[in-house]
Order: structure tokens, then sequence, then C-alpha cells
């Protein structure tokens, strides 16, 4: 008897060693699953879905509002510098590729945490054009430091006349 005790112990212990150093191959699929298989898959962000490359920025939605699609990973915001008209609601909708981070629009309150395996979405708007940083505010890795996007908000009538790939990312090329 104790000998099949030792034995169930070891390997609920072996076991729990797996999961422990594992976890991050199990923690997807999990994330799907309290999802409805929904949640976009980290790995391939940026071959399909919604948050491919051309679809990342700011888009107008069929309805005519305002979108800006983002990606967080480690170490940059994906795009990096994004363009929003003032005074008009946009919404935000980001993901990771990989750990937590945290946008924050410097000198406003507006936040945004990005998980892999979810969508945040949040929807802001910005009363005067301007330009903002966008510094990660959650650790995530040696440089978190250095992490940081860019947001351009300007005059309503200056966005209407962006093209739709000037609108996707405002880095300089
Ligand atoms: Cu990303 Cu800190």
């Amino acid at each position: 008897m104790k000998k099949k005790i030792g034995f169930v112990a070891g390997v609920t212990l072996v076991g729990l060693a797996l999961l422990s150093t594992r976890f991050y191959m199990v923690d997807l699929p999990v994330w799907h699953f309290l999802g409805g298989g929904k949640a976009p898959d980290p790995a391939t962000l940026h071959l399909a879905g919604e948050f491919v490359e051309s679809n990342l920025g700011a888009a107008e939605d069929p309805s005519g509002s305002l979108t800006v699609r983002m990606i967080a990973q480690q170490f940059v915001f994906v795009p990096q510098c994004i363009v929003v008209p003032a005074g008009v609601p946009v919404t935000f909708r980001i993901t990771s590729a990989d750990a937590v981070h945290k946008l924050s629009f410097l000198g406003t309150d507006y936040g945004l945490k990005a998980a892999p395996g979810a969508v945040t979405e949040a929807t802001f708007t910005f009363a005067k054009a301007g330009e903002f940083k966008i510094p990660c505010h959650e650790f995530c890795g040696a440089g978190h430091y250095a992490m940081r996007g860019h947001l351009k908000v300007v005059p309503r009538d200056q966005f209407a006349s962006l093209l739709p790939g000037e609108r996707r990312t405002c880095e300089p090329r």
C-alpha cells in the first residue's frame, strides 16, 4: 500500500514538474478553449486573421467608425507609429505576440493591456491634435524600458486626406 502511494505521488510530482516547465505549451490551447476558439493565436498573428500587417493601424470599418489594430511584442509596438484624428472616438484593438504588455498614452489617462491569446478593446477620444509617446507600462522582459510607440493625433480634415497606407503607420520611410 505504501509503495502504491509512493508511486502515485512520484507520478504526480513528475507530472507537475512537466506542467510547470512546459506551461507555455498548454497555455495557448487553454486560452483557445476558454475563448471559444476565436482568440488570435500568438504564433500565427502575422500570418492570418485580423492582425495581419495589411490590417494594422487605423482603418474605417464598414459602419464608418474608426478602429486601430495593433500588436505588442518584445519589444516593440506594431505599428510603431499610429495616427488618428482629433475629437473622434477611436476604437483600439490590441493583442500580444508574447508576454503581457501595457500601452499607456503619456499625458493622458488612457491605457490598454495587451495579452497573448486575447484581444483587448477600448474606445478613446483624443480631444486635441498632438504627439504622444506610448511607453510600455508592464514589465515584459529585458527590453521593457526601451519599448515605446508613438501616437500622432492630427486634425480631422488632415486625417481625412490621408491615404489608407498612410493610416496604417506614420513611421517615416
Ligand atoms: Cu512591453 Cu513592457
